[in-house]
């Protein structure tokens, strides 16, 4: 079959490879209809490469049809399916607590990490991804979303990753009824997150420096500006001089804006990989702009939400000020299947609530991948999002 493969910093390709085999009863294999790119894949592209090994075979937002349904799959031939990307056996006391991100059977042990995903690098478990035109699925008894025949593939995919990520981002806001929220980063993360903000009721406030970002956003009701020295004083005056109820920062670890760490990161990127996983993990080289702004503008006693991904250990935050504050600080990888029973019935509704229609900039074959890949990173195009189609 024909996937997309890491092969170095800035370089993938798409290989044939060989197609995946059930390995385990509860496994199945699903013919890949759909599968996006995402801003976490950027950061495999760019700054990861140390847990990444050529021909890892990427991706992480797939949905399709089952071709191969284990005995104890729950699942038969045909079914038409969303992947969650994070994988978990539905069953351990994380489990039980709805925290699926971080699943006892499938934590990545000898990293220290948390529940394995699909195409993300050694430290969630070096598990295929999903930008192929097949894809094993484990733990197949409880990860996939069975859905309908009628809607096109746009508007379940994002079940995938971004509209949960999104939802628990605004969740773990925490923002009181007709409250105030900004949304530092409009990605596909951000735009969802400020939708779903608006959808409960809150005032929306969105920051990103790219203007066809800002342009979806506010053509779907969000208050947006660009990103300047002066940005936070414009929400605070907005906001009774006090600053929003929460910020979700949903730019990550590679946000525009901090020089210092540009360099570290580039220089992560340069040295051997056992070098640059050390710099990683103990210099730690986060761009730290959009978190720390987020920790400016909140109000006091207020919350920062942060879906965004970071990576490094010792990235000094403002402790200072976090603990005057009052802050609560929430963040990590979805929890996909909390959320579920929240966003069908939305992604479902023919008014589309969430504007799932206006997301997607680019559908591709597969074997444009990677000019697609640099188009995302570069925004150029108005690139916002990228779907794979690894049938064409
Ligand atoms: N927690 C999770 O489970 C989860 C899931 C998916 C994605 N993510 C993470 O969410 C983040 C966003 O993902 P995405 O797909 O939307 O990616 P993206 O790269 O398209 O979005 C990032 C946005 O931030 C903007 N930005 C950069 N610097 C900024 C700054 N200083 N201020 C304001 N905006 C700035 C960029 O212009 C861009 O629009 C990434 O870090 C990704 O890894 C987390
Ligand atoms: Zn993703
Ligand atoms: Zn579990």
């Amino acid at each position: 079959m024909k996937a997309v493969t890491w092969q170095g910093k800035r370089n993938v390709s798409v290989d044939n490879v060989p197609d995946p085999v059930l390995q385990q009863d509860n496994d199945a294999i699903i013919e890949v209809t759909s599968t996006a790119i995402c801003g976490s894949d950027l950061h495999l592209y760019e700054v990861l490469g140390p847990y990444m090994d050529a021909g890892d075979i990427i991706g992480h937002e797939p949905m399709g049809r089952v071709v191969e349904a284990g005995s104890a799959s729950n699942l038969k031939v045909g079914d038409r399916v969303v992947v969650p990307f994070t994988i978990a056996c539905g069953r351990c006391w994380m489990c039980d607590r709805k925290l699926y991100s971080q699943c006892e059977t499938t934590q990545v042990r000898e990293q220290g990490t948390g529940a394995r995903l699909f195409g993300y690098s050694r430290l969630y478990g070096s598990v295929p991804g999903g930008q192929a035109q097949y894809l094993r699925v484990p733990h197949a008894d409880f990860g996939p979303v069975k859905i309908g025949e009628d809607l096109p593939d746009h508007r379940y995919l994002f079940l995938s990753d971004v509209l949960p990520t999104a939802w628990q981002a605004v969740q773990y806001a925490d923002v009181p009824k007709g409250g105030t929220l900004a949304v530092y980063g409009l990605g596909p993360i951000g735009q969802m997150a400020a939708r779903i903000g608006l959808h409960l009721g809150a005032r929306v406030f969105g920051v990103d420096p790219v203007l066809e970002r800002r342009a979806m956003a506010a053509r779907n009701g969000v208050e947006v500006l660009d990103f300047t020295s002066d940005t936070n004083d414009e929400i605070r005056d907005a906001t009774e001089g006090r600053g929003p109820d929460a910020v979700i920062d949903a730019v990550g670890m590679e946000a525009h804006g901090s020089p210092i760490a540009k360099a570290a990161h580039t220089a992560v990127g340069l040295l051997p990989d056992a070098l640059g996983r050390k710099m990683m993990e103990h210099a730690g080289i986060d761009r730290l702009a959009a978190l720390h702004s987020s920790i400016d503008l909140v109000r006091r006693g207020g919350t920062v939400s942060l879906s965004g991904v970071y990576g490094g250990e010792a990235s000094p935050l403002p402790m200072l000020t976090l603990f005057d504050k009052q802050i609560q600080l929430r963040m990590g990888q979805a929890n996909v299947k909390a959320w579920i029973d929240d966003l069908l019935p939305l992604v479902e509704d023919p008014a589309d609530p969430l504007g799932v229609d206006d997301l997607v900039t680019h559908r591709l074959p597969i074997d444009e991948a990677p000019g697609a890949y640099e188009m995302f990173q570069k925004k150029t195009d108005g690139c916002i999002k990228v779907v794979l189609d690894p049938q064409a």
